[in-house]
This record gives C-alpha cells, sequence and structure tokens, in this order.
C-alpha cells in the first residue's frame, strides 16, 4: 500500500512488530489516544460557537452543565484510556496527583502509565488560535498487579516508551514516536480518519525561527538575553524571524517543519521556568530527539533530568540541534564556564 493513504490506525497495526516490547497494548493504548483526540477535536472545532451553546458553567439545553474544554479533554481523554485494560496509572496537568486504574483488582496485568496535558496552550481557545495535547507513556517500574506508585511516573524522559501530541490547528494532526523516529498524521473531517501526511519528520540542523515570549525578556537569565541579542543581530544569515504563538505544541510543530528553537527559560518571576516536566517537556523532548533535534535546560539534557514530583517545572530549550547548541553556549558563557 502507498505509505501516503495509509491511515494511523493501519500505520499502528503494521509497525508495532518494530517495537521492542510488541504485545499489541501500546497498540491499543495508542488507538485510544486515537479515538480520545477525534472527540476532542469535535469540542475544540465548536469553541467559538461559545454564545450559542453557552459558556463553561452554564448549564445547556439537556440540562448538562458546559464545561471548559480543557477540564472536558481531560475527562475524555481519561475515560477513553481507562475503558481499555493497558492503563495502570494516570498523571495530568489537570489533576493534583495521579489516578490508579483498577488498583484494587490483583490480576490487573496493566503495565503503561500515561502522563498527559490534556489541553496546551488553553488560553488561545477563545482567540480561535490553535492547541494541543501532548502525551508521555512509560512502563511502569513496580510489579504489574501491584497498586501503582509515585515512581511509576517520577521517570526519566529517556525511559519513554512513546510520545505525542495532537495539534488541533488549521488542520487536526497527531504526531508521535515510539522510539523509531517521528510521524504526523493528518484528520481528514469529512471521513474522521487521520491519515499518513508527514512521514518520518525531522528538524533541519539549522533554522532561522527563534520561539520565546519577549515580553519576559528583563527578568531572564544573561545567558538567554545574549542569545536574543545574537538572533537579532545583523551578521550572516541573521536576523533570525521570531514566531511565538503561545501553545507549545504549535510553536514545536511549526519549528520542527521549519526549522527553529523554542525558548522558555528560568527567570526571576519563575526561577524553574514554566513549563512541566512530565507532560510538556519530556514528550516533546523525546520527539526531537527522534527528529534530529536537541533539548536541555541550557546546560542538561531534558531527558537526562530525574523527576522529584509529578508537577516540577523545568526550564526549556528544545529545537534544531546547531540553534540548542549555540544557546546553550551562551549559557555556559554567561556561566563564567
Ligand atoms: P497550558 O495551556 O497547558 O497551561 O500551557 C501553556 C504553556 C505553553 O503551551 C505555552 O508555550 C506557554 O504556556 C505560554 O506561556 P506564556 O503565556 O507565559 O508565554
Ligand atoms: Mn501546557
Ligand atoms: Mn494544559
Amino acid at each position: 500500500m502507498s505509505r501516503q493513504k495509509q491511515t494511523l490506525g493501519e500505520f499502528i497495526i503494521e509497525n508495532q512488530s518494530a517495537f521492542q516490547y510488541s504485545s499489541g497494548e501500546l497498540s491499543s493504548l495508542l488507538n485510544s489516544i486515537r479515538l480520545a483526540a477525534k472527540v476532542v477535536n469535535h469540542e475544540v472545532n465548536k469553541a467559538g460557537l461559545v454564545d450559542i451553546i453557552g459558556a463553561a458553567g452554564d448549564t445547556n439545553i439537556q440540562g448538562e452543565d458546559q464545561q471548559k474544554l480543557d477540564v472536558y479533554a481531560n475527562e475524555k481523554f481519561i475515560q477513553t484510556m481507562t475503558k481499555r485494560n493497558i492503563v495502570c496509572g494516570i498523571a495530568s496537568e489537570e489533576e493534583d496527583d495521579f489516578i490508579a486504574i483498577n488498583s484494587q483488582d490483583e490480576n490487573n496485568g496493566n503495565k503503561y502509565v500515561v502522563l498527559i496535558d490534556p489541553l496546551d496552550g488553553s488560553s488561545n481557545i477563545d482567540v480561535n488560535v490553535s492547541v494541543g495535547t501532548i502525551f508521555s507513556i512509560y512502563r511502569r517500574v513496580t510489579p504489574v498487579g501491584t497498586p501503582v506508585k509515585i515512581e511509576d511516573f517520577l521517570q526519566k524522559g529517556s525511559e519513554q516508551v512513546a510520545a505525542g501530541y495532537v495539534v488541533y490547528g488549521t488542520s487536526t494532526m497527531i504526531v508521535y514516536t515510539t522510539g523509531a523516529g517521528v510521524n504526523g498524521f493528518t484528520l481528514n473531517p469529512a471521513i474522521g480518519s487521520f491519515y499518513l501526511s508527514h512521514p518520518d519528520m525531522v528538524f533541519p540542523e539549522d533554522g532561522h525561527i527563534y520561539s520565546v515570549n519577549e515580553g519576559n525578556y528583563i527578568h531572564f537569565p544573561q545567558g538567554i538575553k545574549n542569545y536574543i541579542k545574537y538572533c537579532q543581530q545583523e551578521e550572516g544569515d541573521r536576523p533570525y524571524t521570531s514566531r511565538y504563538i503561545g501553545s507549545l505544541v504549535s510553536d514545536f510543530h511549526r519549528n520542527m517543519i521549519k526549522g527553529g528553537i523554542y525558548l522558555y527559560p528560568q527567570s526571576s518571576k519563575n526561577p524553574k521556568g514554566k513549563l512541566r516536566l512530565l507532560y510538556e517537556c519530556n514528550p516533546i523532548a523525546f520527539l526531537a530527539e527522534q527528529a534530529n533535534g536537541k533539548s536541555s535546560d541550557g546546560f542538561t539534557r531534558t531527558l537526562d533530568v530525574q523527576p522529584t514530583e509529578l508537577h516540577e517545572r523545568v526550564p526549556f530549550i528544545c529545537g534544531s540541534k546547531n540553534m540548542v547548541e549555540k544557546a546553550e553556549a551562551f549559557m555556559r558563557e554567561a556561566h563564567g564556564e
């Protein structure tokens, strides 16, 4: 079959045997994410109709409460993944603690934990700008059949078995990796199927786009300030172009296709940065590395950071390899190394 006509469902099955622990369970989990993405996509597309169908907090005509979209997305992803007996625990940006699934059942053979940002860039919803969902999948480290524990979630990003995102943009796409490259699938809304539209995605080694919230400039460390000035300097192929959507998923997606760097550094306002290690930075870093890009906090590879809590934040610099290395050089220099 021509690769271009392959659906996501077909691709998942065809590539199952290439996955080292292939037992069909990961495929089933990816399929449940695909299904939830379609349901959330449908709801995200109606966001502009809020004045007609009611805003969050209202009660609709069927007497149901209208929910905020991030709460809705959270529920849909959790419901869909819980129904299939594959996941033993889920951690979400929208939940203070992790959720244990069927933890009282000794016969529960579920091996995987999922960490998720159900709706990323949610402040963009009201203004019709693209948002996303980010997911990260690990094998549990505690024995199968016992209640899931916090250490199952606090694994280094390098232990991820799969990660990806959905981008609800001008078209809706799922982009994911199981550690053998990155592939992107575009939803045909008329048919309701995702088709392989972006096989083997790779970052250009160099790029011309830098993405950072420059409103925070005065609060940034000196190394980041110097790097931003470097991006703006007129020399060689510079100045670079600045592009910042404010949805990590969309900014990353564009940079991976066109070549670029995304920065959310620490600042005097947010000493550890803003983005969350477990369900924002690690999955995006895994995708970046699988696509020949790079990701760090300026000094340490993102995937090597040992997490200590579920919602911890890290500074995040991610994108085209040469650009990230240049930013790291500026960080080291300002640090006196
Ligand atoms: P979320 O909507 O899940 O809270 O995440 C928003 C994140 C990320 O998507 C985006 O890149 C960043 O926050 C934007 O932050 P600023 O508004 O501070 O630039
Ligand atoms: Mn987010
Ligand atoms: Mn979110």
